[in-house]
């Protein structure tokens, strides 16, 4: 077999899937026996680039390099449904209906609405071509890349039947449990949270980082086709037919015959739309002929054969006993409402954020007043409102602080937002703590045995005031505290003695610099090499860093002009901690392009030229000047010269476009 037949096989195989994991949730093979035949086809596409194909499932894993997104037009509108909230408002659709159809008899077709954000897929020939977010309906961002991420979207479409123009139409989503691991860390990182899943969905896929969205568990489900030959004259047998060519189609879309149908449908779907792994917002309630629903056309801003029942916001009204300020790792205080306890969807609400002081007096918000707890499609109860006729006599407006509720130094305000922070970084408890517990966390410096409690207790007891103390605990140290043992101790300090070896780029992320998150960490570190160079860089070459913006170039020049957090790093060093990066890793990333000689024509949109050469030797490379028998392949942009075009044909030299050059490069 050749590799090119090879390549073919293994790319419908792991298609196959694909489709079976992440559409059927019926896989039929172990995860390991699918990562050895995406090994095998990444191994055919590394030794043969010109195999290569940007559609081939090796490239699901997504790059970091997405620069912009284009915008493109919709061929047609992305228009959005009518609501409604009662069952009274429904019959009165349905008699719309009836009337534009002049009596003729109709089915529904009744579905979820699903709450994430709705996007456009065009196939060609049964080929992924684009996808494009609904934008202002006429014209949105074209973010094919990061569509490409979600596993349960064909790339290629399979069965038969399929129309050789496709538009499909679905709602992109971040499930509850994705929603509830991505928000639980970013709460540990101290980045604001999503409100809800469908904030999250589209905030992710308009990531500048398909690598990051690949990492965030997003998935679509499918709700309209669209095409001028479509196999059926009827929406719901067009839906089912997608399923057949590889859509993730939702299991709970009913044919309803009669207004009974669609009441039960709306009572059932009340109750049990809790228990789906996503959020939805409603129903959607559609006429099934195409013929009907051409005759009954379009308003200018929705569909007359389509309707969306919205389910009830569920919200309680409690009182407000008091108001707590927290006081966050990097000094950023909270106001959190403290409640009498209320049920709300299931579960105890006993708290819920205020935000942020504008927030707080937005609400104008008194003491023990009544209060509007929310959760609608949030996970998180959000207060939506003060009931002001219950309001006490003689209650005051609750004030936001002006000192720390913590340590009692006066606030300062963030410059330019509604925040204030405690500015005693190193004389404040809750600070102090959660700069600990993020240094020791699993994705920084990953030190076993020392947790919340654990944190508390070695900030209490004095034995550690900054994150440069853990370097200096012993076993004798550890057991004075209350409630350790010998054992324990002892698996802390072989934490710590680990420790000392995790890489550099983590080291930048567990110092807390503030704004300097995960990512910005990585690249810091890799761009600088060391610490001395990040302390020392100017803000003006910091800027030019990839993800390094303005506001988190100030803060690197303010944490590296603070005394004391120089000492720290200083201690930190003696101790043994990763302060660089490993030697060489800046001069060879991978060994992708080892013995191959590359020429560079035409112009490009992800990179500069030069970028693109030093992309090449540092993933083994040589760059060729000009095309010869040497010549492995020809990276081309846009407008490469006839010549070289005419010559690479002529020595049989692969031209490979921008786009599957980066795919080759490793994720
Ligand atoms: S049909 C022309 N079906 O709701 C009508 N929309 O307000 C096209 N949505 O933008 C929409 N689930 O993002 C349809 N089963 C479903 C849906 C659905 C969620 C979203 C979609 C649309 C919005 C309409």
């Amino acid at each position: 077999m050749s590799p090119q037949q090879r390549a073919d096989e293994l790319r419908r195989i792991i298609n196959a899937h694909n489709y079976r994991y992440y559409v059927l949730n019926e896989p039929s093979i172990s995860d390991r026996d699918f990562d050895n035949l995406l090994k095998e086809l990444e191994q055919i596409e590394k030794d043969h680039p010109e195999l290569d194909d940007p559609l081939s499932p090796t490239h699901r894993v997504g790059s970091d390099l997405t620069t912009g997104f284009e915008q493109a037009m919709h061929i047609r509108p992305m228009l959005s449904l009518g609501n409604t909230y009662s069952v009274e408002e429904v019959d009165a659709f349905f008699a719309r209906v009836k009337d534009g159809l002049e009596g003729e008899e109709f089915e529904i077709v009744g579905e979820m609405k699903f709450d994430g954000t709705s996007i456009s897929l065009i196939y060609e020939d049964g080929r992924l071509v684009r996808a494009v977010t609904r934008g202002d309906g006429t014209r949105g961002d074209v973010v094919t890349e990061n569509i490409k991420t979600i596993r349960s979207i064909p790339l290629t479409l399979q069965g038969e039947g399929w129309p050789h123009s496709l538009e499909i139409r679905g709602e992109v989503l971040l499930p509850w449990k994705e929603f509830d691991r991505l928000n639980s860390e970013r709460a540990f990182n101290e980045e604001p949270l999503f409100a809800n899943p469908r904030n999250a969905a589209s905030g992710t896929l308009k990531l500048m980082a398909p690598k990051e969205v690949a990492k965030r568990g997003l998935d679509v489900i499918f709700y309209y086709v669209l095409g001028d030959t479509l196999p059926y004259d009827n929406h719901y047998d067009n839906l089912m037919a997608a399923r057949s060519w590889g859509f993730k189609i939702s299991e709970h879309v009913r044919l309803l015959h009669s207004t009974e149908q669609v009441n039960e449908y709306i009572s059932y779907w009340e109750k049990e739309r809790k228990a789906l792994p996503v959020a939805t917002d409603g129903l959607v309630l559609k006429v099934n002929s195409l013929k009907q629903q051409l005759n009954l056309g379009f308003t200018a801003k929705s569909p007359r054969w389509a309707i969306a029942y919205k389910f009830p916001a569920e919200r309680a009204l409690t009182r407000l006993r008091y108001v707590s300020f927290e006081v966050g790792r990097m000094g950023l205080i909270t106001p959190v409402s403290n409640l009498e306890p209320v049920l709300l969807s299931g579960t105890v609400v006993k708290r819920a954020s205020l935000h942020n002081q504008d927030i707080m007096q937005r609400l104008d918000l008194h003491e023990h007043d009544m209060l509007w707890v929310e959760k609608g499609g949030e996970i998180i109860p959000k207060i939506t409102g003060v009931d002001e006729s219950q309001r006490l006599n003689g209650t005051k407006p609750v004030e936001f602080v002006t000192h720390c509720p913590a340590c009692g130094t006066p606030l300062v305000r963030v410059e330019g937002e509604a925040a204030w922070v405690c500015p005693n970084k190193f004389g404040c408890t809750p600070q102090i703590a959660g700069r600990i517990e993020h240094f020791v966390g699993r994705r920084m410096m990953n030190i076993e045995g020392i947790g919340e409690e654990m944190v508390q207790q070695l900030v209490d007891s004095g034995l550690v005031k900054d994150i440069a103390d853990i370097y200096d605990l012993t076993v004798e140290r550890l057991t004075s505290l209350e409630g350790v043992a010998d054992k324990g101790a002892r698996r802390i300090i072989k934490g710590i003695e680990e420790s000392k070896q995790v890489p550099f780029e983590r080291v930048v992320y567990a110092l807390s610099i503030p704004y300097v998150g995960e990512t910005g960490s990585k690249k810091l570190a890799r761009a600088l090499g060391d610490i001395d160079t990040i302390a020392s860089t100017p803000y003006e070459k910091l800027v030019e860093i990839e993800d390094i913006g303005p506001r988190i170039a100030e803060s690197i020049i303010n944490y590296f002009k603070n005394e004391k957090k120089r000492e720290i790093v200083q201690r930190l060093r003696e101790a043994g901690v990763q302060m660089a990066m490993p030697d060489g890793h800046d001069l060879t990333l991978s060994e992708t392009f080892a013995g191959k000689t590359i020429v560079i024509s035409g112009t490009f949109t992800h990179h500069s030229r030069d970028e693109y050469k030093a992309i090449i030797e540092s993933h083994g490379g040589k760059n060729g000047s000009s095309v010869s028998k040497k010549t492995d392949f020809i990276l081309a942009g846009d407008n490469m010269g006839p010549a070289k075009l005419e010559k690479a044909a002529k020595l049989g030299v692969p031209v490979i476009d921008e786009e599957s050059f980066l795919g080759m490069l490793p994720q």
